[in-house]
């Protein structure tokens, strides 16, 4: 395929194409009779993103993720924080350099069908943006067209189709492929399989792994489906009310997780689990309010391993044992026995 040089720079992040520092975004919402309340949907979250692997991102539904990927995408501005892509800091950018930097960092989203112009036929669809941003003659576009949709799965004789007459999958293939048709350096998938059938599910995560081996791409890849996660994932992100449980690579994640929420996410998805009985914990009542947050850690209230000092400090993000996790009893919590 040509190269698209505009989007596809040197790197000057080294190993780490995306670094988020104290990133945090809260809403200002009104309170009932009591006036405005503030929600901290993202609380000062820290991590990298390595360039060329998938970080996925999973907790309950609420714990902040796609509003972390609101953030991550430059759709919205953070409260507070620092975002770096590709070693720039985005909050020192000019419009024109945020402009390009949106270019660099695409996103697909969970429903193929609101995200898809449903007036525009893949054509117009993928062609929009190389018509934005590239020199491209018509012909060079529609060729380009055609090889990024053989790419994702569809047939480039369906280029004058609209999105009603696809499939679920197949409009998933067609937002991905109007992601992927700029040569993006991250993507940023907030649970682009979770409206999909089963059936189909396998298939939409073979492609992004199969896009990311030829495009060599970074992926945020968000999920509150551990299985998706087990499939996907080189490392792992698990966030809980707006926060990081615990962060790290996959296999020391899932091998040996050292934050009860972590324990308890694995206890819920037996299919990989199951044969590890040691790491069995139910999860017990639901998310707090996001208006009343917890004192303290603010997994708490539904912890079995809550001593008096989590009531009242809150726990910071540390490293154990290879891995980032935020409980003070993290070194325990992984024990045989424990
Ligand atoms: N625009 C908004 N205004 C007010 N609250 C919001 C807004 N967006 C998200 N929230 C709240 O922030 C929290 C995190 O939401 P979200 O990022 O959508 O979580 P997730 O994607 O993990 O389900 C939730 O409590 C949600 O209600
Ligand atoms: S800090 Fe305390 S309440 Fe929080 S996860 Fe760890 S043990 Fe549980
Ligand atoms: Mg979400």
């Amino acid at each position: 395929m040509n190269a698209v040089p505009e989007t596809r720079r040197e790197p000057h992040g080294g190993d780490h194409v995306l670094v988020a520092e104290q990133l945090a975004r809260h809403y200002d919402v009104k309170r009932g009779m009591f006036g405005q309340g503030v929600v901290k949907a993202l609380n000062g979250v820290s991590f990298a993103l390595t360039r060329g692997r998938t970080l996925a991102v999973v907790g309950e539904s609420g714990c902040g993720k796609s509003t972390l990927a609101r953030q991550l995408t430059m759709i919205e501005a953070p409260t507070s924080g620092r975002l770096l892509i590709d070693g720039e800091d985005v909050a020192d950018a000019d419009r024109a350099k945020i402009a390009a930097l949106r270019r660099r960092v695409q996103m697909v989203f969970q429903n193929p069908f609101a995200s898809l112009n449903p007036r525009k036929t893949v054509e117009q669809t993928l062609g929009e943006p190389l018509a934005i941003n590239t020199k491209l003659t018509s012909a060079e576009r529609a060729e380009r067209i055609a090889h990024m949709m053989r790419t994702v799965g569809l047939r480039p004789e369906h280029a004058k189709r609209y999105p009603h007459m696809f499939s679920g999958g197949q409009r998933q293939r067609v937002a991905i492929a109007r992601a992927m048709i700029l040569d993006p350096q991250i993507l940023v998938a907030d649970e682009p399989v979770s409206a999909l059938d089963v059936s189909i599910q396998a298939q939409i995560l073979n492609l992004f792994m199969d896009l990311q081996e030829e495009f060599k791409t970074s992926y945020v890849f968000i999920s509150h489906n551990l299985s998706v996660v087990e499939h996907i994932a080189d490392d792992v992100m698990v966030m809980y009310f707006g926060g990081i449980a615990e962060l790290g690579d996959k296999k020391t994640i899932f091998s040996h997780p050292r934050h009860p929420y972590t324990r308890a996410l694995m206890s819920a998805t037996p299919s990989i689990f199951e044969a590890d009985r040691t790491i069995k914990i139910r999860l017990q009542g639901e998310l707090p309010s996001p208006l009343n947050p917890p004192s303290g850690c603010t997994f708490h209230q539904r912890c079995p391993y809550v001593i008096d000092r989590c009531r009242s400090e809150e726990p910071k993000l540390r490293e154990v044992d290879g891995r980032q996790v935020s409980c003070h009893r993290a070194e325990e919590v992984g024990d045989t026995g424990a």
